[in-house]
């Protein structure tokens, strides 16, 4: 059998959040096609089925914490799980884009991202990391952005999605102490996926240069190769989908 994730054993069962966008759908392909995953779990906001045997689907909202706390209270008798990809993620939607200018703000453009991007992945960690393997290799990783860098950002713009993105990052550090501190091999990561051709690019794809807008499946399968990667001692940090580490 090929392995997908070598270092992580077999029998995989893995958790999709988000498993409707372009690049969580990505995931749950490649991963159900992998003989080395026995279980995924795709949550969505529709909850759409697929056809694959492994694949069960559950519900839940950013919005509505009670859901996401249901979700995981449906899957703690399942077992343990080695990998939960967090594949969310909110740069437009009713009444927000992504801002050119300071005019442009909006408390509730704010509101709204910080909700999908910062606050639902933190409460979703705080749901599901207490379900994760502690007897080897374990990865929590959420769908961040190269934007979400202070020091990378040159060109301005764009500041609900940028700064909760930051928030994230940071978020994503401390659990990292904090779980760093009793769980060894628990790793937290945040992961920047490149130009991606999904729903939340597609307006923006003008200006990508030539070969440098990857399709989700493109994407998703350099990410794997990345939490393949990755060890205790990157927890924390945040990864291109080339591996190569993003400085805050
Ligand atoms: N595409 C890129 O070029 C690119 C670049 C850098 C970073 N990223 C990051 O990569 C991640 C995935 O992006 P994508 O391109 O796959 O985007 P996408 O296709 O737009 O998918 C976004 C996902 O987030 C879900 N979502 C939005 N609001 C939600 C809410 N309130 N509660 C629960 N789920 C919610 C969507 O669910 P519904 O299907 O129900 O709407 C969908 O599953 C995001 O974090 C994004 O910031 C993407």
């Amino acid at each position: 059998m090929t392995k997908l994730l070598p270092s992580m054993g077999t029998n995989l069962r893995v958790v999709i959040v988000g498993s409707t966008g372009g690049i969580g759908a990505a995931f749950v392909e490649k991963l159900a096609a992998s003989e080395q995953v026995s279980q995924i779990y795709a949550l969505s906001r529709q909850g759409q089925s697929h056809p694959s045997p492994k694949v069960a689907n559950l519900t839940f909202d950013f919005t509505d914490e009670t859901s996401i706390e249901a979700a995981a209270e449906a899957l703690r008798e399942t077992g343990v799980f080695d990998l939960c990809i967090i594949a969310t993620g909110l740069l437009q939607g009713q009444g927000i884009a992504p801002e050119k200018n300071m005019r442009a703000m909006s408390l509730e453009a704010f509101n709204q991202s910080f909700i999908v991007n910062t606050f639902g992945p933190a409460v979703t960690a705080k749901h599901f990391l207490p379900l994760m393997r502690r007897d080897g290799k374990a990865v929590l990783a959420a769908l961040s952005a190269r934007v979400g860098s202070i020091s990378d950002n040159r060109i301005g713009g764009w500041y609900a999605y940028r700064a909760s993105k930051a928030a994230l990052n940071m978020i994503l550090k401390t659990l990292s102490i904090e779980f760093g501190r009793r769980f060894k091999e628990t790793v937290i990561i945040g992961l920047h996926p490149g130009t991606v051709d999904t729903g939340l690019s597609k307006p923006f794809q003008s200006n990508v240069p030539e070969g440098k807008l990857f399709t989700p499946e493109y994407s998703a399968e350099k990410l794997l190769e990345v939490i393949e990667q990755i060890e205790p001692k990157d927890s924390g940090s945040l990864f291109a989908w080339d591996g190569k580490q993003v400085p805050f």
